[in-house]
């Protein structure tokens, strides 16, 4: 593999809190994987709460919190009204971070904060604003698939986004859209810094035309800005930053084809079946070394240029 995918040595160069949102408008691309593996290696630098918002329960679920997802007290009764604290609903977990665990009454909590005062802000100010700092150095939100109010309360609360996006056809429109009808939205009110957009699923080779090729090309080239004065490329990490010298000199045969991360592997899946992270469940796996790297961007509040 080329040794530039593999470079995780970008050192931690600073060490403030820091909080981040998984999102992206479209289901199934990886939201939950990333928002948990990326939890875990946070784990490795600091305090860290893994904070579930989508009403799906898959991330709490595949922890195996199954019975804190169907709790009395959820997170209705710590943002909206009652007088619960973020202590009574959070979990800890044998992975290193704690869980803010999603709930089954979620959906209804999303329409009650349409209504309530401030229903926007209610995570920063009840969650993350009380804890972030004290308790925890690291928060990280796993999102739901559809714009609204828990999303809202996502970029609110956390002013960091990381996007992932998988091949296929509708992989840059997923990616659009959320820009679109989530982060452009929210800009208009607060920062949101893009810290990275993240190739999942990759399985591909792409020294031929393939939907990984296509992504990968699309991301590396891409010139619309994903922050102010910043174009998308400087927002893909660098296990999966391919230049179009590069992709030149693949195509000629004068280099190695690298396979750029993430890629799709059944230990992530089954990860998740057997209610653990990446880390716990394979610590060999060749896929850990980029969520590290997440791990780093997050810590550094951005990626080092
Ligand atoms: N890199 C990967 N390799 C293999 N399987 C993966 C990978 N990333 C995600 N998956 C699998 O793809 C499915 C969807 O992933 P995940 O649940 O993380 O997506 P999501 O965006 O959170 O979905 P949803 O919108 O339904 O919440 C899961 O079964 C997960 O195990
Ligand atoms: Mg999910």
């Amino acid at each position: 593999m080329d040794e530039e995918c593999t470079d995780v040595n970008m050192e931690i160069e600073r060490d403030t809190p820091q909080a981040v949102s998984v999102v992206i408008l479209k289901g199934g691309v990886g939201k939950s994987t990333t928002s948990m593996n990326l939890a875990r290696q946070l784990a490795e630098h600091g305090r860290t709460l893994f904070a579930d918002l989508d009403p799906n329960g898959h991330a709490t679920n595949g922890l195996g919190f199954r019975e804190a997802y169907q709790s009395d007290t959820n997170l209705g009764n710590v943002i909206l009204e009652g007088n619960a604290t973020p202590s009574d609903i959070i979990q800890s977990t044998d992975h290193q971070f704690d869980l803010l665990p999603s709930s089954n009454t979620l959906e209804d909590v999303e329409k009650d904060l349409a209504g309530a005062m401030q229903g926007s802000a209610r995570v920063k100010s009840k969650i993350v604003d009380p804890l972030l700092g004290d308790e925890y150095d690291y928060v990280v939100f796993d999102c739901p698939a559809y714009p609204g109010m828990l999303n809202n309360n996502a970029l609110v609360a956390s002013g960091n986004v990381m996007i992932p996006i998988e091949p296929g056809s509708s992989a840059i429109g997923g990616y659009k859209r959320t820009m679109e009808r989530l982060i452009e939205p929210a800009r208009e009110y607060i920062d949101v810094d893009v810290l990275a957009v993240i190739p999942n699923k990759l399985s591909d080779r792409i020294d031929q035309q393939t939907e990984d090729r296509e992504l990968l090309e699309n991301l590396n080239t891409a010139s619309y800005e994903v922050n102010e004065g910043q174009p998308l490329q400087e927002a893909v990490p660098s296990f999966a930053r391919i230049t179009a010298d590069e992709f030149e000199q693949i195509d000629a045969g004068e280099m190695q084809t690298p396979k750029p991360g993430i890629r799709h592997r059944s230990a992530l899946s089954r990860s998740l079946q057997e209610d653990q992270p990446l880390q716990d469940y394979d610590p060999d796996s060749d896929q850990i070394p980029y969520y590290q790297e997440l791990a780093k961007i997050v810590a550094n509040g951005g990626q080092v240029k």
